[in-house]
């Protein structure tokens, strides 16, 4: 039998027909990534070929557990719980105007847990709502339970690989060792529920979603410790449409359900994406904005909010959010890392007051409802303004000028 190199070199015929088939492959690709392009002009969801095969074939709320493992991350570079700040992510953009839509990105698995010397705060504010109210704000359906555990379990091997100066691994479980906490994770029945134990674990919330058999995705698991505006209680069990409408949500139905509800059905274990939000508080409550009223009050909203409040009281708060699938058990983790700060130290930052006052500006009526600017936008931009023109005439910037960090920083 002729080698193929040999065939090769006596049929050019052959050879042209290889390279036409070539060519007509890598056009077809091209252009079917690109007609996966969504409407709202937002990257298109990461999906490979085996997994898009793997998701036409399954049937409505079943899962065939997959063999996939993230690869372990490199440690975070000088990872350090006293000094390694919060990531300063900045993610709102000029008007004129601004557009609600669902502003997935590809993620890397590396960066999918970011902790910071923010730590020790979160987990004592974490720690002290747990023993007081966690069965409030952590809590499993027994269909996610398998979920909730492969989640535990992947933690177990992701956070000593990546914060080694804080945890180890060990043959039940993990330590951390900043902390002295020890969890045993193949005990059963388990010391606690296990999102009590993942939010003792990372500053992040975390939700569950798991498919059920009309194709929605159900929220049957969360660690929702520090949420700010809305309590896991009351939305436990719900469907991402129902999630999303009960909390009036700006444009849902019209720009984000059908990307949403699809990306849910689609999403494959070795996709990862990220989406940041960004919000303004006039209180200084990570866990809870008690300035919408009690959280255990049941009619709680802006509406209840004090107006005008002076600018020290205000407080910028920005979610780094991520989406993975489980390998095995097929549910979606909702990953929600929360970052917490004063808005006059955001505002000494080169360009930021200016672009905040754009962007808050471009808000249409129904996200500025939604965000509450009635009660904080006449003292909030006037401040802003004031920043802006100081950073202008002390020559720290220049007018008109866009800062060359790159969006969301
Ligand atoms: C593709 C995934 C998702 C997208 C694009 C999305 C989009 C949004 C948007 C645009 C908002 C308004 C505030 C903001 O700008 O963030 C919002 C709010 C919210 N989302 Fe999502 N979301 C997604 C997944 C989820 C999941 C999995 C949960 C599960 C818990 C969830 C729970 C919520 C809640 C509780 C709110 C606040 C609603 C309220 O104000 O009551 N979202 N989401």
């Amino acid at each position: 039998m002729k080698s193929t190199t040999v065939m090769f070199e006596e049929d050019p015929i052959l050879i042209c027909l290889v390279v036409a088939l070539l060519l007509a492959s890598i056009l077809i690709r091209n252009y079917s990534s690109r007609s996966d392009v969504q409407e709202d002009g937002t990257s298109p969801v990461p999906s490979s070929p085996k997994a898009q095969v793997s998701a036409s074939k399954r049937n409505p709320g079943q899962w065939i557990p997959i063999d996939f493992k993230a690869p372990d991350p490199p440690p975070y570079p000088d990872w350090d719980v006293k000094l390694t700040k919060p990531l300063p992510y900045r993610p709102f953009k000029h008007g004129p105007t601004y557009f609600v839509n669902m502003g997935l990105r590809k993620g890397n698995f590396d960066d999918w847990i970011e902790l910071d010397n923010e730590y020790l705060k979160f987990h004592a504010i974490k720690k002290e709502r747990i023993e007081t109210r966690g069965d409030k704000l952590c809590k499993t359906a027994p269909e996610a339970l398998d979920a909730a555990i492969e989640l535990l379990e992947i933690l177990c091997d992701y956070l000593p690989t990546r914060y080694p100066s804080m945890f180890t691994r060990t043959s039940v479980g993990i330590d951390n060792t900043v902390t002295n906490e020890r969890f045993n994770i193949v005990q059963r029945p388990l010391a606690e529920e296990p999102m009590k134990t993942i939010g003792r674990l990372i500053q992040d919330d975390i939700a569950i979603m798991v498919e059920g058999s009309d194709g929605q995705s159900y929220l049957k698991s969360g660690s929702i410790i520090l949420p700010g505006f809305w309590k896991l209680e009351e939305k436990f069990d719900m469907n991402l449409s129902e999630i999303h409408t009960s909390g009036n949500v700006p444009q849902f139905r019209e720009k984000l359900e059908k990307g949403m509800v699809n990306f849910f059905k689609r999403v494959m274990p070795d996709d990862m994406v990220i989406r940041h939000n960004y919000f303004m508080q006039v209180d200084d409550g990570l866990a809870w904005s008690h300035s919408i009223g009690p959280e255990d009050a049941s009619n709680v909203g802006w509406f209840t909010a004090e107006r005008d409040k002076v600018v020290e009281n205000h407080w910028f708060r920005t979610e780094r959010q991520t989406l993975r699938r489980l390998p095995r058990s097929g549910g979606v983790v909702f990953t929600i890392r929360t970052y917490f700060h004063p808005v006059v130290d955001v505002a000494k930052e080169p360009y930021v007051p200016g672009r905040l006052a754009s962007a808050i500006r471009s808000w249409g009526d129904d996200v500025a409802k939604y965000k509450g600017s009635e009660k904080y936008k006449t003292v909030l931009l006037k401040f802003l303004d004031q920043e802006n023109q100081r950073q202008i005439d002390s020559g720290l910037i220049s007018e008109g000028g866009q800062s060359h960090l790159k969006y969301p920083y």
